[in-house]
């Protein structure tokens, strides 16, 4: 197994070790098969990575394999749509309310007729159906290039992943579908889709988590690079729907346990924030019954315990 990270070195790098080897005999979880694609994942990888605010960056295990960001996308385009369309109109077309529903649930609010937060599906495609609208056939390439700016290097869409979601991608197309019935989307509902199929889609690995996770506990700026990628305001307002709704049907638990905003991916990954002073990033494929990687649990439980990173 390729790992990296030093034989020696600091408390944080000696901590790592030791959380490598806390969740290693794990196997647990099974791969997400319902997008064909994620099926050819190595099911024994991890990787974990710390990205601190002032720019160190601490890893241990297969921080460099390569893995579809996924959901955890859903945080990042939501930055985004707040900085460009302003969060009055963007609260108007989505929530910021935990549903306790799975991810890809068909359920909206029925007080407001609108997805729940922009965490779940139907959230992230109104997400995309609006930076669709406002960028054009742009809007790819506009969330391509702040992701690669946000993790310091460039990122790339993994053309397989894309094409086996968008041609198995049968619930989000219908969810798509009720969106344009409920007036939530215009009537490109398929560019909507579409979109949110690639930013899904982009490649990363453990050290581009953290480093995203870094940018974002720095006010929206890259600490490794001096680019400010993300505006303040809507970093606050993405932390605090990572916190209550990040988790999906586990974001209680989570909270309760991990204490840190967090937004998960059916790839396999997981990117925690702690405010103003770390980004983490794990990696390992096998998922639980809520979608959230097995081995990336137990490691920010236990990372949050060891350095106190609990908000409470
Ligand atoms: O829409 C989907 O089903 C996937 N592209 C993303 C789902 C996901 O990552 C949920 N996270 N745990």
């Amino acid at each position: 197994m390729e790992t990296s990270g030093h034989p020696t070195g600091s408390y944080v790098d000696q901590l790592l070790r030791n959380i490598h080897a806390l969740v290693i005999g794990d196997n647990s979880g099974e791969l997400a098969s319902y997008i064909p694609g994620l099926a050819n994942a190595d099911p024994d990888q991890f990787g974990v990575a710390i990205a601190t605010a002032n720019g160190k960056l601490y890893s241990f295990g297969n921080v460099d394999a390569k893995f579809t960001i996924q959901s955890i996308s859903k945080a990042l385009t939501y930055c985004l749509v707040l900085e460009i369309k302003g969060r009055r109109d963007v609260f108007a077309r989505v929530g910021v309310e935990p549903s306790g529903d799975p991810f890809n649930a068909i359920e909206f609010d029925p007080r407001t007729s609108r997805p729940y937060n922009p965490m779940v599906n139907a959230g992230a495609i109104t997400v995309a159906g609006i930076l669709r609208d406002e960028l054009g056939r742009d809007a790819f390439d506009f969330i391509l290039t702040r992701f690669s700016e946000a993790a310091g290097r460039p990122l790339e869409l993994n053309e397989e992943v894309y094409l086996s979601e968008a041609r198995t991608g049968h619930r989000n197309r219908a969810i798509g579908h009720l969106l344009l019935g409920m007036g939530a989307l215009s009537d490109r509902c398929e560019d909507a889709v579409d979109l949110y199929f690639r930013q899904c889609s982009i490649d990363v690995d453990t050290l581009s988590l953290a480093t995203i996770g870094a940018t974002l506990a720095n006010l929206g700026e890259n600490p490794f690079t001096g680019k400010q990628v993300f505006d303040v305001s809507a970093v606050r307002d993405t932390l605090a729907v990572m916190f209550t709704c990040g988790m999906y049907d586990y974001a209680g638990n989570w909270a309760f346990d991990v204490g840190v905003p967090a937004k998960s991916g059916v790839g396999g990954g997981i990117l925690g924030i702690v405010n103003r002073q770390l980004g983490i990033g794990t990696y390992s494929p096998r998922l639980d019954r809520n979608g959230n990687s097995v081995r990336g649990l137990t490691a920010f439980k236990a990372l949050s315990d060891e350095l106190g990173l609990h908000a409470f």
